[in-house]
């Protein structure tokens, strides 16, 4: 995709949310949202669809953004690593304070319906772009959960995402994965802190290929961007039992594969600070 050399230039978050955010909004989320999915497992999914208005100039400039960044990972022109670093660039310097009140998030989120386990979830929609494809080369998604639900423990192949912090706050883990045993992975912890809106994390099969949030206030949300079946390969997710793994010396774990089911029933909602059974 080319584009004008004005539209390149890197715009700092100040910068960004200085513009014209008026109509923005009703944008790129607010197109928005909403319809299933299937990438992810136990989640429930909505299907509102909000139309929003032609695009204002910064938003068609942050999605041509993220379309052009997520072209050249498919195309193999940049490595994952540099995606991540590009990606979650491009997700700071969003003045998220500005956007949520342009798009009317108030009333986006009540569109998604959140399960008592586990996550909501909901496509995104862009409104028509000129130069971006109907069919983006990446995923866009809305996350949603209540109050000590998690998208539980896994890691993932041939697969790479990005998210965005927008509403609520999370506990946050990051692994990385060592080694595929076939019903184990060996993994390494590498990040365990509480995130807040505005804040942006990544995964792929280079850095950081395992995470777990557990939302910390009710009515938590992430906008996620994922790039499936990297290097011609089809993606895979595995469910972990970080509860069970066991130590494999420098920190390391051996956490054992598990399907959606038994994660979700162990992972996907705390009962008084604590993993249900
Ligand atoms: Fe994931």
């Amino acid at each position: 995709m080319t584009e004008p050399k004005s539209e390149k230039k890197m715009l700092s978050r100040r910068e960004f949310g200085s513009l014209a955010l008026g109509s923005i909004a009703t944008i790129a989320f607010s197109q928005t949202l909403l319809s299933a999915c299937s990438t992810n497992e136990g989640v429930a999914e909505a299907t509102p669809r909000i139309i929003g208005p032609k695009a204002a100039p910064i938003v068609r400039h942050w999605v041509l953004e993220l379309q052009e960044i997520s072209s050249d990972l498919r195309s193999s022109s940049i490595p994952v690593r540099m995606w991540q670093e590009k990606i979650e660039a491009l997700f700071s310097r969003i003045e998220l304070k500005d956007l949520l009140k342009d798009i009317d998030f108030e009333t986006l989120r009540k569109r998604v319906e959140m399960p008592d386990l586990g996550v909501g979830t909901a496509p995104v929609v862009f409104p028509v772009i000129d130069g971006l494809p109907e069919k983006t080369v990446f995923v866009k998604k809305i996350f949603g959960m209540k109050k000590g639900r998690a998208i539980v423990p896994h890691g993932h192949s041939n697969m790479a995402s990005a998210h965005l912090i927008l509403a609520g706050g999370f506990h946050m883990r990051h692994f990385e994965k060592l080694e595929d045993k076939g019903d184990s992975l060996l993994i390494r912890p590498t990040l365990d802190k509480n995130v807040k809106p505005g804040d942006a994390s990544s995964i792929s099969d280079e850095k950081d290929n395992v995470h777990w949030f557990i939302a910390e206030s009710d009515e938590s949300y992430t906008f996620d961007v994922i790039m499936l079946d990297l290097a011609g390969k089809k993606y895979d997710i595995h469910n972990l039992d970080i509860e069970k793994a066991e130590t494999a010396g420098n920190g390391d774990l051996r956490a054992p594969k598990i399907d959606v089911n038994k994660a979700l029933k162990k992972y996907g909602k705390q009962h008084h600070g604590e993993q249900s059974s």
